[in-house]
């Protein structure tokens, strides 16, 4: 399955945009975590943290992993034939995995808690969007620059044979 030129330039806008969406709530968060520790008010920070987390950061992760999907699928660029790709879905998926399951539970738990009388801050809100930016700031470097080449295949006769591409030789990171 290949994308038309247009297609295939209106999902690279949604998967940047939201990408790039996906940062900004990670600034989000970063700031109620801070404030949450610098003594604003609990039962204010962290209900909004939660909140964001399940109706923003949450969905779109999966909105960015499932457009990253299609974008390598619907492209020569495919999953796994170039390592930029595949360091980018292995660590979308693993971020994708901690936000559901780890952050999203975790800053409902905090909200909870910040109802109880005495409530403090969480310094352990502080790492998951520090961590999580890094990452996108990362992939997005990778992404314009897409280093490392291919993907070595496994070699054998009659592998090579019924895999041969019509790729110019020699060239690793041609776009397109
Ligand atoms: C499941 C994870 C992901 C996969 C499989 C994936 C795959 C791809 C592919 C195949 C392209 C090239 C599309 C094309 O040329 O039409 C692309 C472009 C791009 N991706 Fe991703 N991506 C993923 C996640 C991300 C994330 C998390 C970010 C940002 C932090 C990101 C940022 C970008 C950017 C900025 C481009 C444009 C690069 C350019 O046009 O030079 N991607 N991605």
């Amino acid at each position: 399955m290949r994308l038309t030129p247009r297609w295939r330039k209106a999902l690279l806008v949604v998967h940047v945009l939201t990408a790039v969406g996906w940062f900004g709530a990670d600034l989000v968060l970063l700031t109620l975590a801070v404030a949450g520790l610098a003594g604003a008010d609990a039962r204010v920070v962290y209900p909004a943290a939660a909140l964001l987390a399940a109706w923003l950061f949450a969905p779109l992760s999966a909105v960015v992993w499932l457009v990253g999907l299609v974008n390598g699928l619907g492209t020569r660029w495919g999953l796994f034939r170039y390592r930029w790709v595949l360091v980018k879905l292995v660590l979308t998926t693993i971020m994708l995995g901690l936000v559901l399951f780890l952050l999203v539970p975790n800053l409902r738990a905090a909200a909870a808690q910040s109802l109880e009388p005495g409530a403090g801050g969480h310094p352990d809100l502080i790492a998951p969007p520090i961590v999580s930016g890094s990452l996108l700031v990362f992939m997005t470097i990778v992404s314009v620059y897409k280093p490392w080449g291919r993907v070595k295949r496994a070699e054998g006769p009659a592998r090579v044979t019924a895999t041969a591409q019509p790729t110019p030789a020699g060239v690793r990171n041609v776009r397109r």
